[in-house]
């Protein structure tokens, strides 16, 4: 057997972030080798204000700290199954850098850091316990087998979780004590790491379909153990859903409809079959889920239009060959099909029955994710990124109220909530003289990289119809060719926006950006205030306050909360916190808060050269931008989905032993179950082991 990789998370080569080139070639079809898609003049001019000087003394740590090597170590729950019920890992790990505080952290993040490592394993603060919560191939549906790798079907896989979790919701079951409702996204498969003897240029028609029912959603019951955090999946409950790739799906909003989307199967442009690429996600007030389609370009061959460039279609096959099988992945067969994807998607997860719905008003790009809040009166506000290099973030604001209550008439009314309102582009200026913006990420006199910034709108929907707000475009083009809407108003560039989060606390606005590597190169965007280091590695996380704090204001202040990194790299910042008492971190991508108001990032690609993982911030009070790890991933993982309940962590383990070279035959991590078992994609439950809330 090949020897395993010790680091995954070693930059390899050119490949942005520790990102294998595997997870780039299954993940988002090699968007980071392809020419950026964002070749618009667009640019950002930061406001030449000279700031107030040293509005805040900002500190820069002189004490630098090595960060402990990675030798305690770790016991996972790779082994025996009968392991996972006992897990211990964590054990003895005294903190994530030489000196950890002394103080016993925010509210909430009251745990000691987990060190940096390398470890094929999930690994957790002292006094946590973990487990497997479920993997890819476990049945759900009545009549769905258990998984065998070796006679793996479509029609099992349709009925059993799908591959490769990332978005995680968890939403109450009234009348079913102790039960919660799991849904999670299945983003993408890699097939080299599912089927043994995989030949890329040949794959078989079986394997294809297993892959389509790999794809998309799923929704499990899942019922707490007395007494702990963990979770087991409740099989054949009526709420059991599988949606996958050739799921029907109802197309809403200003495109449904419009000769854009219509195509030879659907002649309606209102029918599409299937989700792809569901990144992250978000959960509505109203208990629907909401799912970001991503990099929905990569299934799609042989297109040569422009608009399909901005969206980094190819003019080839694609890496999977789902145009053999089914010529609506074949854009010079089936031209509008394309336009069919990139969209957010909403599930109900409480009707199995329903028809999932893909809302063409909050635009087609790369969505990251779709987090929702309310304005004062009760309307929608979703937040969505666009992740690509130099791409933008949005909001939309609804202009009808959530109904309350469960009734069918408030459900069915709240279903329709994202189809009437207005989307909106941001738009950001920085307050520092741009000769203070150097690309280094060195703070500007005033001590802080921030600034304010514009909503811009592109398109308003009413029950009366839709009106675009970009000259030269219709409302339907905006909604299907949104990326080149906001060219055309000069939204900002940013650097990969992926998952955004409002506290629930404060109201502030949080803006994962994952690195780009291009930022500042020859030929392309330099740096602006907000997006202020060249060729960043490492990324960082923007701090939005809405106008007034309110949900729909037009208008917004920012300041960049974290610059991520080693935290001995100067072009660090973690919020004016001491440098010497916070974990290292790279490429954050998934936020979430706890009740606490503290703000929970999963990481995608550290380029630091250990694996990813999760960490736990403070967004206010004395200890505001004291970062500590909580966990980290195996070999080839990423950490996304968090979920942060009172007593329960919850992460999905996403691409374990997608390392180079890795296959079936040769694998580069055997968690979960250990040696001689297939390496599966798992949600994983962290808490505490005497039963306490998590971090106080
Ligand atoms: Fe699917 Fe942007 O991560
Ligand atoms: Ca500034
Ligand atoms: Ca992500």
């Amino acid at each position: 057997m090949r020897k395993l990789l010790p680091l995954i998370g070693t930059p390899s080569g050119s490949h942005p972030g520790g990102r294998s080139a595997m997870t780039c070639r299954f993940r988002c079809g090699d968007a980071c080798f392809h020419e950026v898609p964002n070749t618009s003049s667009n640019e950002y001019v930061g406001d030449v204000i000279a700031g107030a000087l040293s509005r805040r003394s900002m500190m820069r740590a002189a004490a630098v700290v090595t960060v402990a090597a990675a030798g305690a170590g770790a016991v996972g729950v790779a082994g025996a199954p009968s392991a996972q019920a006992a897990p211990v890992a964590g054990r003895g790990h005294g903190g994530g850098h030489g000196k950890p505080s002394k103080s016993r952290g925010a509210r909430g993040l009251r745990f000691t850091p987990v060190a940096p490592n390398t470890d094929d394993v999930v690994t957790v603060p002292e006094g946590y316990r973990q487990d497997v919560v479920i993997r890819w191939g476990e049945p759900i549906l009545r009549g769905a087998p258990a998984f065998d790798p070796e006679k793996q079907t479509a029609e099992a896989q349709a009925g059993q979780f799908g591959y490769n979790n990332d978005f995680l919701a968890l939403l109450p079951l009234r009348g079913e004590h102790g039960r919660q409702v799991l849904v999670a996204n299945h983003e993408y498969t890699d097939e080299v790491l599912m089927f043994r003897g995989y030949d890329p240029d040949n794959p078989t028609r079986e394997q294809v379909e297993i892959a389509w029912a790999a794809h998309g959603l799923s929704a499990v019951v899942v019922e707490e153990e007395r007494g702990s955090g963990k979770l087991t999946p409740v099989t054949r409950h009526r709420l059991n859903r599988r949606v996958t790739a050739t799921t029907e799906f109802r197309l809403t909003g200003p495109a449904a409809g419009s000769d854009l989307v219509k195509t030879s199967a659907d002649r309606s442009g209102r029918k599409v079959l299937g989700t792809l690429n569901n990144c992250s996600g978000g959960t509505t007030p109203w208990g629907t889920t909401l799912h970001g389609e991503e990099n929905f370009n990569q299934y799609f061959a042989n297109s040569s239009r422009a608009t399909d460039k901005r969206y980094g279609i190819g003019t080839g096959a694609t890496e999977r060959k789902w145009e053999r099988f089914d010529k609506r992945f074949d854009v010079a067969r089936e031209p509008n099909e394309v336009h069919r994807f990139g969209y957010v998607v909403e599930l109900d997860p409480y009707d199995p029955e329903s028809t999932p719905r893909k809302h063409t008003l909050l635009g087609r790009f790369k969505h990251e994710a779709a987090t929702v809040r309310l304005t004062h009166d009760g309307r929608p506000v979703v937040y969505t990124g666009d992740d690509e290099r130099f791409d933008y973030f949005y909001k939309f604001v609804g202009s009808k109220r959530m109904r309350h209550g469960n009734s069918r008439w408030a459900r069915e009314h709240n279903l329709s909530l994202l189809d009437e309102g207005t989307l909106y582009v941001a738009k950001l200026s920085g307050d520092s003289p741009a000769i203070e913006i150097d690309g280094t990420g060195k703070l500007p006199r005033d001590g802080e990289f921030d600034g304010s910034g514009r909503w811009i709108p592109l398109v308003t929907a009413t029950e009366d119809g839709a009106v675009s707000h970009v000259d030269g475009m219709s409302a339907e083009e905006v909604c299907v060719f949104t990326r080149l809407a906001g060219d055309k108003v000069g939204a900002t560039k940013m650097d990969r926006p992926e998952d955004i989060e409002p506290s629930p606390t404060t109201g502030k606005v949080y803006v994962a950006l994952t690195n780009n590597s291009n930022r500042g190169k020859a030929g392309y965007a330099g740096p602006d205030e907000a997006n202020p280091r060249n060729s960043n590695k490492h990324g960082h996380v923007l701090e939005l306050t809405e106008r007034w704090n309110r949900a729909d204001a037009t208008a917004f202040a920012w300041s960049l909360f974290l610059v991520a990194g080693d935290p001995e790299d100067p072009a660090t910042y973690f919020a004016g916190f001491p440098k010497d008492r916070v974990s290292p971190i790279s490429c954050p991508d998934n936020v979430a808060f706890d009740d606490h108001g503290n703000l929970w990032l999963s990481t995608d690609g550290n380029a630091l050269g250990t694996h990813d993982g999760l960490f736990g911030v403070a967004t206010k009070g004395d200890r505001r931008g004291e970062l500590k790890q909580f966990l980290t991933v195996p070999n080839g993982a990423e950490t996304c989905g968090p979920l942060i309940q009172d007593r329960r962590v919850l992460v999905a383990v996403q691409h374990p032993g997608e390392i180079d070279g890795a296959s079936v035959e040769e694998p580069a991590s055997t968690w979960p179950d250990g040696p001689g078992t297939l390496v599966r994609p798992a949600v994983v439950a962290v808490w505490r082991a005497d039963g306490r809330d998590i971090g106080v």
